[in-house]
């Protein structure tokens, strides 16, 4: 993990409020691990967190959605710009535990880790992928080339299938599933992998401040206890989670 002023390699916005950002950065980085990004001229405080959403080299990328000062202040950076980033941070998805077939399920931008970690299971994980419409869809066409199979669901049916994407998965022909998303959408997952005994691994989300598991403003209540979603997530076993 290192703190790094860097500069903008890219930072594009791809579709309605989504952007993507990419720097230099040269350490390993995990599946399912973020970064906390701030911009160096202090017009927001405290760093944003951001999943890493693809890496090519020595190039990693994140995909956000704007949703306020922070991430529209990110979001009018411009190549050669500079940013500090903080990372890679978290524990990701293990990858030991997704050996077998495994269906991975992303909700809106909650698609963003997914793309990495779709790139390092290859052709074995099936993916599925929902939005709300034809106007707010982006990278699935990224997802199609890495993934075995590639279902696509929007929720007015204006692309692909129509409804909720957790509707499209056929669960007992994995042997794992990892997501991120909406509560709602991981809820569902949770309860009808647990129903199938099917292991299930969730990305969740927290407001942070620190994103290194020493403020406790991420802590959610498991099964074992307090956990820090920066620290110890923000991927956990559904098992874990009450
Ligand atoms: C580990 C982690 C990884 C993340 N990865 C991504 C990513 O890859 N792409 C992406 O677009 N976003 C991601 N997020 C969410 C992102 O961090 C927030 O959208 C961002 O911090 C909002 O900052 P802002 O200043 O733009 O908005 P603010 O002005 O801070 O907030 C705007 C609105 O967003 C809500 N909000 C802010 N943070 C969160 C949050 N963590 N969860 C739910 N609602 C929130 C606020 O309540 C408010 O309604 C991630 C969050 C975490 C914790
Ligand atoms: S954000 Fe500070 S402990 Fe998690």
């Amino acid at each position: 993990m290192k703190v790094l002023v860097t500069s903008v390699v890219k930072n594009d916005h791809i579709s309605k409020n989504i952007c993507r950002l990419s720097v230099e950065f040269d350490l390993e980085i995990k599946p399912g691990q973020f970064f906390m990004l701030k911009t160096t001229d202090d017009a927001f405080l405290l760093p944003r967190p951001l999943s890493v959403n693809d890496v090519n080299g020595n190039i990693v990328s994140f995909l956000y959605r704007i949703e306020g000062k922070g991430t529209k202040t990110i979001s009018s950076l411009h190549e050669n710009d500079k940013i500090q980033v903080f990372g890679p941070l978290g524990k990701g998805f293990d990858i030991s535990n997704l050996k077998g077939k495994t269906a991975v399920i992303g909700g809106g931008i909650g698609v963003a880790p997914l793309l990495y970690l779709c790139k390092v299971l290859g052709k074995k994980a099936d993916v599925y992928l929902g939005y709300k419409d034809s106007e707010n869809m982006y990278i699935f066409d990224e997802f199609k080339s890495l993934a075995g199979r590639c279902v696509i669901v929007t929720e007015d049916g204006s692309y692909g299938e129509k409804g909720y994407v957790t509707d499209y998965v056929d669960y007992e022909h994995y042997d794992a599933v990892a997501a991120c998303g909406p509560e709602i959408m991981m809820n569902k997952i949770a309860h009808i992998c647990k129903t199938q005994n099917i292991k299930c691994y969730l990305s969740l989300e927290r407001r942070m401040a620190c994103g290194m598991g020493a403020c406790l403003g991420c802590t959610i209540e498991t099964k074992a206890g307090n956990k820090r979603v920066c620290k110890d997530g923000p991927v956990f076993d559904s098992e874990e989670l009450i």
